[in-house]
């Protein structure tokens, strides 16, 4: 019988762009990879992603819009949609929680819940923070605002509400985790889980009297299902459940979910705590990452440092901005990334170690000997135990490749079955280092003009090793592992068998191909000291109207105080020509807080209002910077508060 696998994530919506960014892509990209993986092996792999597309937030962006919720959520989705595909994302399902299918699902489980008295009704007091779409009880608000009351982020919610008894469940979890050492990984990530089991938990509301935009509570047409408890529910419908037995037997428990660690309570308490009050196996493992920054700091739009994955991807290959992702962030930690690191990963590892060394093994064979190679007479199956020798010619290197190779494709299988992705990637850039190793020992443009046999023995060896590494790779790099096939005639159909034995006949032409990686020239380092922001300073031009529609004004700073939640950043309380206005600003390190109240500076006034590590902030302002100064643009005479910069 073949293993059971499956994978999910979802991908919810980004309602204020409507564009999806770097963190979202990591979500996904994880799962793809890990669905890529499993796929080798020939098992059944179901990988789900989606959008998730009821609630307040996408309510009250739709009346902004002046647009219906449904036409907002078709937006959004379309977008989505398209840009996995446009990352290759491969997927098997895409699911929309506004679909009839998922509407159904999840009246029916939230009916079995009330019928089994896990239900009940009462009133709830307290807030609401719409931008994640969480409810903060009084004795829990203090976690996110000192003042909840001017707290623009935050509603207060009296209303009679559905609540489901999480808190009976308590217990139940606490020996489920126990039990399932592996059921929240990575380790820290568990811990905290555990941490917050041991304080105990209280029932939640699971309705909204309020938002209409959402499903409605089966029995009570005035109330509709809390959006994270439906939103949870995806995960049964797209595996088939009440719809396709056969699909759910298959797929369900799934293998893996896979979210960022600010979603983690969700999916590794409630959602356990809902599976089980409904009888229904929990999934085998929830994974979660940590963040990706910029600089060292969250993403924000007001702060400029974003990250369009589109674009990167467009700039430089969907393979390299995957492998580079994976390479460089470790799944239990917040980690950097930007342009500057993609672009020393891509130059370092894939133009130098993969692309050069294909180049220089099958390009170079190519040119010599007419592309036709071989088989050598006697050939071993080095994967296996018994290693063998090829050629006392090349002696010395093959004993590198052939005791390095095997064991680090193992090894890097190993790790991905426990989700260590980084860890995995080490050992597969071992395989393909120890391969150049052994080039630069054999010595084939040596061995070419001396000992033309030899010469061909070794580079049907190189290829032999070189499709091993693609089929492995391929889960990362799938778009180069495909060429790379395709260069010794294979057609782009991977998997794990190939691996362990040679997939080539006994003669291999070798195709012709251009560059896996050309090198990309890094950005220039001159201007001051290697700024970082120098990658993105890629010069496009704007046009006229799109500078006209930025809103530059006098300011005069009324308040200045730290930020409480990041060292950086200050927060500045303005007097502008539309009222007070608060700005979150990284010039901590440049500025005095007292120093400040009293200065005229610009500011941009119509960004879009965000949040920035908790804070609210409705504009930014102007400073001049490098890496050791920052200054305040301020103006070179005096002039009226409310003034246009143009
Ligand atoms: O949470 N770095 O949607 P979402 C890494 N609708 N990951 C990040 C990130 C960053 N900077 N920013 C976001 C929701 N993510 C819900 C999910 S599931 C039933 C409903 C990740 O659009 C985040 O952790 O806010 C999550 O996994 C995903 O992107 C979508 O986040
Ligand atoms: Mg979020």
């Amino acid at each position: 019988m073949k293993t059971k696998k499956s994978f999910y994530t979802t991908t919810p919506i980004y309602y204020a762009n409507g564009s999806p960014h770097i963190g979202h892509a990591f979500t996904t990209l994880l799962a793809d990879t890990l669905g890529r993986f499993h796929r080798l092996f020939d098992h059944p792999v179901r990988f789900t992603t989606g959008t998730d597309e009821h609630g307040q937030k996408v309510q009250e962006v739709s009346a902004e819009n002046g647009i219906t919720p449904r036409e907002q959520a078709d937006r959004i989705s379309a977008i989505f949609k398209q840009a996995w595909q446009e990352l290759g994302i491969s997927h098997d399902d895409f699911i929309r929680t506004t679909e009839e299918r998922h509407k159904k699902v999840v009246q029916k489980l939230v009916s079995r819940l009330m019928q089994k008295g896990d239900i009940y009704k009462d009133i709830y007091r307290g807030w609401y923070l719409v931008e994640d779409e969480d409810f903060y009880p009084d004795t829990r608000v203090k976690e996110i605002s000192d003042d909840p009351e001017n707290d623009p982020r935050l509603q207060r919610v009296e209303e009679e509400n559905y609540f489901f008894r999480l808190s009976q469940y308590t217990e139940p979890l606490k020996q489920y985790y126990q039990d399932h050492p592996g059921f929240v990984l990575p380790r820290n990530r568990r811990n905290e889980m555990l941490s917050m089991l041991d304080q105990g938990l209280d029932d939640i509301s699971v309705s909204r009297a309020s938002v209409e935009w959402g499903i409605p509570i089966p029995g009570d047409s005035e109330q509709t299902i809390y959006v994270w408890v439906e939103a949870l529910m995806n995960y049964l419908t797209s595996a088939g459940i009440y719809q396709d037995e056969e699909l759910y037997e298959t797929f369900w428990p799934a293998a893996c979910q896979i979210v960022g660690k600010d979603i983690l309570k969700f999916h590794a308490i409630i959602w356990p705590a809902l599976l089980l009050a409904l009888e229904l196996p929990l999934p085998q493992c929830i994974l979660a990452h940590g963040w990706i920054l910029s600089e060292g700091e969250k993403m924000s739009k007001s702060k400029g440092n974003t990250q369009d994955p589109l674009t990167i991807s467009k700039t430089y290959g969907n393979d390299a901005f995957r492998f580079t992702l994976f390479r460089e962030l470790s799944l239990g930690q917040d980690g950097n990334y930007d342009s500057d690191i993609l672009i020393k990963r891509y130059n370092s590892e894939l133009a130098n170690d993969l692309g050069n060394l294909v180049q220089r093994t099958l390009g170079f064979a190519r040119k010599r000997i007419n592309a036709k190679i071989q088989r050598p007479a006697h050939y071993p199956s080095w994967f296996s135990a018994e290693v063998g020798e090829l050629s006392p010619d090349f002696e010395p290197a093959w004993k590198i490749a052939t005791s390095v190779i095997p064991e680090a494709l193992t090894d890097f299988k190993a790790k991905l079955e426990r989700f260590e992705v980084n860890q995995a990637l080490d050992s597969l850039w071992l395989a393909v280092r120890s391969l150049n190793q052994a080039v630069d020992k054999a010595e084939p443009w040596k061995l070419a003009k001396e000992n033309p046999q030899a010469f061909e023995g070794f580079t049907y060896f190189i290829a032999d090793a070189l499709s091993r590494i693609a089929n492995a790779a391929s889960p990362f790099l799938p778009d180069t592992c495909a060429k790379i096939l395709g260069i010794l005639g294979q057609p782009p159909e991977f998997s794990w068998k190939n691996v362990q034995t040679c997939c080539l006949g006994p003669g291999i032409e070798i195709h012709e191909f251009s560059a896996l990686f050309p090198k990309i020239k890094p950005p220039q380092a001159d201007q001051g000291a290697s700024s970082k922001k120098s990658s993105k300073s890629k010069e496009k031009t704007i046009s006229i109207d799109d500078f006209s529609k930025i809103r530059f004004e006098i300011v005069t700073i009324l308040e200045s105080k730290p930020h409480p939640d990041a060292e950086k950043l200050l927060v500045l309380i303005l007097s502008t020509s539309q009222g007070k206005k608060q700005v979150v600003a990284g010039i901590a390190n440049f500025y005095d807080p007292t120093d400040l109240p009293g200065k005229t500076i610009v500011m941009v006034r119509n960004l879009e209002p965000t949040e920035i590590r908790g804070v609210r902030s409705e504009g930014m302002v102007l400073a001049a910077s490098n890496r050791k100064e920052l200054s305040l643009i301020t103006t070179d005479r005096p002039v009226q508060e409310g003034s246009k910069v143009s």
